[in-house]
C-alpha cells in the first residue's frame, strides 16, 4: 500500500490520452487561418510536443517540461503573440474538439476544460483586432495619428 495520491494526468489514463487530446487539438491548428500562421515554424510537430510536456506537468506526470525549457511562464512566452480574444475562442474551439474526443467523464471533462478555459483567457494579451497595436518586431507607427506622451520636464 502507499498514500501517494494518484494524479489527475493517471486518473484519465496518463501519456495516451494527453497525446491524443494534442494530437486532435493541432489537427484543427493546422486547418486554422487565424491560428497557424502565428506559428513560428511551418512544421507543428515541435509546438505540439512542447503543449504536450507542459500539459503532462501540469497535471502531475512527467516533468520533461521544466527540464528541457525551464519555468513555463507562460504569459510570457506568449508575449510574442497576437492573441486577442478571436484567436483565443479559436484556440478554445480546437480544444473543446480534442476534450470531446477523449470521451472523459463529465467529472474528469470538466476539471479539464475548466482549467483551459481560465488559462486560454489568461493568455489574451491584446483586445485590439490583428494588425493594429505593438508587435514583437515593433511596427512602425509613424502613421499612426497617435504618439506617446512626453515624460513630464522636472522644472
Ligand atoms: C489563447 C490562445 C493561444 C494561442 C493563440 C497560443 C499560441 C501559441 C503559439 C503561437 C505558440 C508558439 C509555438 C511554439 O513554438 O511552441 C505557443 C506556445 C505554447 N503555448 Fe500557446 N497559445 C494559446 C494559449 C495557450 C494556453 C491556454 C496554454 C496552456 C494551457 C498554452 C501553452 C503553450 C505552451 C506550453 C507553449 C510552448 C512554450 C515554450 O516552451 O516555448 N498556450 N502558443
Amino acid at each position: 500500500m502507499t498514500d501517494t495520491p494518484i494524479s489527475f494526468y493517471d486518473e484519465i489514463g496518463g501519456h495516451e490520452v494527453f497525446a491524443r487530446l494534442v494530437d486532435v487539438f493541432y489537427d484543427g491548428v493546422a486547418a486554422d487561418p487565424v491560428l497557424k500562421p502565428m506559428y513560428p515554424e511551418e512544421d507543428l510537430g515541435p509546438a505540439k510536443v512542447r503543449l504536450l510536456m507542459f500539459l503532462e506537468q501540469y497535471w502531475g506526470g512527467p516533468t520533461t517540461y521544466s527540464e528541457q525549457r525551464g519555468h513555463p511562464r507562460l504569459r510570457m512566452r506568449h508575449a510574442p503573440f497576437h492573441v486577442d480574444p478571436d484567436a483565443r475562442d479559436r484556440w478554445l474551439a480546437h480544444m473543446r474538439a480534442a476534450v470531446d474526443a477523449l470521451e472523459l467523464p463529465p467529472l474528469h471533462e470538466s476539471t479539464l476544460w475548466d482549467y483551459l478555459q481560465r488559462a486560454a483567457y489568461a493568455m489574451v494579451s491584446s483586445f485590439e483586432p490583428a494588425g493594429i497595436g505593438p508587435t514583437a518586431t515593433g511596427r512602425d507607427t509613424g502613421t499612426l495619428p497617435v504618439r506617446a506622451a512626453e515624460p513630464p520636464q522636472p522644472h
